[in-house]
């Protein structure tokens, strides 16, 4: 089997790709992770990935001034020195120019905390917690040129529970991202060029509703 040559593009603390780190640590998984490149020297993700002995790049956004095709030109040039097939965006806080999306066009993945197309952006488990609703959750897609709205590969629905602030309620959805992640890389790596379809659903338990006054017969 041939793995695909993954590269996990991160800004941050890296808890997505240290996920997608492990799974590919299975020889048998269909992707292998060739590359960990950054947009930020000091990502915290970068000592993570050195440390699994994956290699690591950073691109710095800062200097580009803005212009972001520029940026993207250069994250291409060492996606291609390292021969990358596939691209997951993890907590890649960059909006990109159809420069990359094109390229990546059905090759590019991205992990979004909500169940899309519900609150796209930023903040999303405190806009979640401000609607009242009473699941939230994460989801994978392919990347298009409109923001968090591309075809969905997988997602997980966690419970909004009574005394959620947002950091709760982010550390549930973080924990599902961990697991939907590598399971929808493994949907697009395995299936070498044909885009997925949309499933992979993951629905976890809800808690036990509070009981119901029984129903009043008629005939009292
Ligand atoms: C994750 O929660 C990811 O879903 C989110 O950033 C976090 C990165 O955490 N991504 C976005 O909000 C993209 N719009 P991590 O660095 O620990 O994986």
């Amino acid at each position: 089997m041939t793995r695909r040559r993954t590269a996990v593009l991160i800004s941050g603390r890296g808890s997505n790709m240290a996920a997608l780190l492990t799974a590919a640590r299975d020889p048998a998984y269909p992707a292998e992770i060739a590359l960990v490149l950054a947009n930020r020297a000091d990502a915290g993700g970068l000592a993570l990935a050195a440390a699994a002995g994956v290699p690591t790049a950073v691109v710095e956004s800062r200097p580009f001034r803005g212009d972001r095709a520029a940026h993207e030109a250069a994250v291409q040039a060492v996606l291609e020195a390292h021969d990358i097939g596939l691209l997951c965006l993890a907590g890649y806080m960059r909006l990109l120019t159809p420069f990359l999306v094109g390229r990546w066009a059905g090759r590019m993945l991205n992990i979004h905390p909500s169940l899309l197309p519900a609150f796209p952006g930023l903040d999303t488990h405190a806009r979640a917690l401000a609607a009242g609703v009473k699941l939230h959750g994460c989801t994978v897609h392919l990347v298009t040129e409109e923001m968090d709205a591309g075809p969905i590969l997988a997602q997980a629905a966690v419970p909004v529970l009574p005394g959620d602030d947002a950091a709760s309620l982010g550390a549930r959805v973080l924990a599902q991202e961990h697991v939907i992640y590598p399971m929808a890389l493994a949907l697009v790596a395995g299936r070498a060029a044909t885009p997925p379809a949309a499933d992979v659903a993951l629905s976890n338990p809800l808690p036990t509703p509070p009981s119901l006054p029984k129903p009043q017969s008629s005939s009292e």
